[in-house]
């Protein structure tokens, strides 16, 4: 089985080639083919990956290229990682939103709409380029925004194109730990769009356990989302919802910490990878170990109690780097083995949340075999989450118009329909603002 790793040169594929390292089981992936445009990045990670496969008996084969159609033909299955503007695109996109006083984050609010408008016709072309090269392939894509790009892709593949994220899985995680539950034990009652979704229960052996910890605030305060959201807020909710909602509900600390802290997350990373790629420059560098260290100084920031300087929050060390490439394999093998599982996965709605149509995007608990993922029925959200929900996603469907006309009209419109941007001359100076610093939101006219 061939596996296609778009955004091959990127950081984190040697978590996925470590993951495949792992599996022995009949049907696994023997061809591994990484692509990227840029040459260099593709050889660093090249170098990690055949330090990872020494000694393994089997080791999928490598191959890279920096042509894209060539990569796809005779795919299986297709990862689609990109960061469209790389890092120093982040940056960018978390500078300027700050800069107008409103979030600058990878994927929430502005920048994340600043991060969709450059992905979307990147992706399509993808999307359009495996239609016809790899027809029966699978797309699991990790591209952020990925609620939106995998919508993006979903017009031009249909349901053969499914979203992951890490992060409802290490909530649901979490959740069940501090319940004293086994996670591989628990349903998780989640529902919404990606990085907008909350946990309304968690149900084992057939009972939901959530309203134990909804009314414990010791147990309560004893995980991440817990102490980030604060115990009262959650029992105001009723619910718990995913980190990213922090950026809603603790909008104006979130800002304000942002702008204080000395360098963005983007930045923060731009810098440490440009180290180990820079390091792999040198023909006589020894690639995993380099790769391992800066891992590990990743990882530590997880730790931080800096939040807003060193990103992603407080986390448990086995938390750590259990993410996409898990989620992203399990789907794999229940597809490719038709072995039945529930994992929580980005599709196109059908009816699941009759607030919205049958096209967009949502991020919900699926039933996977050899047919792909099918969304399961689940009870409606509450009206405060419909709130955000139906507003979050009529924004995503004006990037996705903007990207397809091109207009700058309609870009606008996209970050002023935003509920964390405050007016709509603020949206117009982010559009000037993302417009001078990307050269990928050039097509706006
Ligand atoms: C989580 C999210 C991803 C996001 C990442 C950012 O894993 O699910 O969508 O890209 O955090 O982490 P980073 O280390 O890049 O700040
Ligand atoms: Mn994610």
């Amino acid at each position: 089985m061939r596996l296609t790793i778009l955004g091959g040169g990127g950081f984190r594929v040697p978590l996925v080639y470590g993951a495949l390292l792992g599996d022995s089981a009949e049907g696994r992936v023997t061809q591994v083919v990484l692509h990227d445009l840029d040459a260099g990045r593709l050889s660093a990670v090249a170098r990690v990956l055949a330090e990872q496969a020494a000694g393994v008996p089997d080791a999928p084969e490598v191959t890279v290229t920096t042509d894209l159609d060539e990569a796809l033909r005779g795919a299986d299955f297709v990862f689609s990682a990109i960061r469209v503007g790389g890092l120093e695109g982040r940056a960018a996109d978390e500078r300027v939103a700050l800069d107008q006083g409103v979030l600058g984050q990878e994927t929430v609010g502005a920048g994340g709409i600043a991060y969709g408008l450059r992905t979307v016709p990147v992706a399509v072309d993808i999307a359009r380029r495996v239609a016809r090269l790899a027809p029966d392939a699978w797309v699991i894509n990790f591209t952020n925004p990925a609620g939106l790009v995998t919508e993006a892709m979903s017009r031009h593949l249909g349901d053969r194109v499914i979203g992951i994220c890490d992060s409802p899985v290490g909530l649901g995680r979490r959740i069940a730990k501090v319940l004293g539950a086994n996670p591989r034990e628990a349903w998780i009652d989640y529902v919404g769009l990606n990085h907008l979704g909350w946990v309304r229960g968690l149900r084992v052996a057939g009972r939901d356990e959530l309203p134990r910890l909804l009314a414990d605030p010791e147990l309560l305060g004893s995980f991440e989302e817990g102490k980030l959201f604060g115990p009262e807020w959650l029992q105001s909710l009723g619910a718990v919802p995913n980190e990213y909602l922090h950026y809603y509900y603790f909008n104006r600390e979130a800002v304000r910490a942002y702008q204080e802290a000395e360098k963005t997350r983007g930045a923060f990373l731009r810098d440490q990878q440009a180290r180990f790629y820079d390091e792999m420059k040198r023909p006589d560098a020894a690639a995993l170990t380099a790769w391992d260290r800066t891992r590990a100084e990743r990882e530590a920031t997880y730790m931080s109690e800096n939040r807003e300087t060193a990103g992603a929050g407080e986390r448990d060390a086995d938390d750590l780097s259990g993410g996409y490439e898990k989620v992203a394999l399990a789907l794999m093998r229940a597809i490719a083995r038709d072995e039945r599982t529930t994992l929580i996965l980005n599709v196109r709605n059908r009816g699941t949340l009759s607030v919205l149509d049958t096209e967009a995007v949502i991020e919900v608990p699926c039933l996977v075999d050899a047919n792909g993922a099918h969304p399961v029925a689940v009870d409606p959200l509450p009206g405060h989450a419909t709130g955000l929900v139906c507003a979050v996603k009529a924004v995503e469907r004006e990037v996705l118009s903007a990207a397809e006309s091109g207009s700058r009209t309609t870009a606008v419109k996209a970050f002023a329909l935003h509920p964390l941007v405050d007016s709509v001359n603020v949206a117009r100076s982010l559009v000037d603002g993302y417009t001078s610093v990307h050269p990928g939101l050039a097509y706006l006219k």
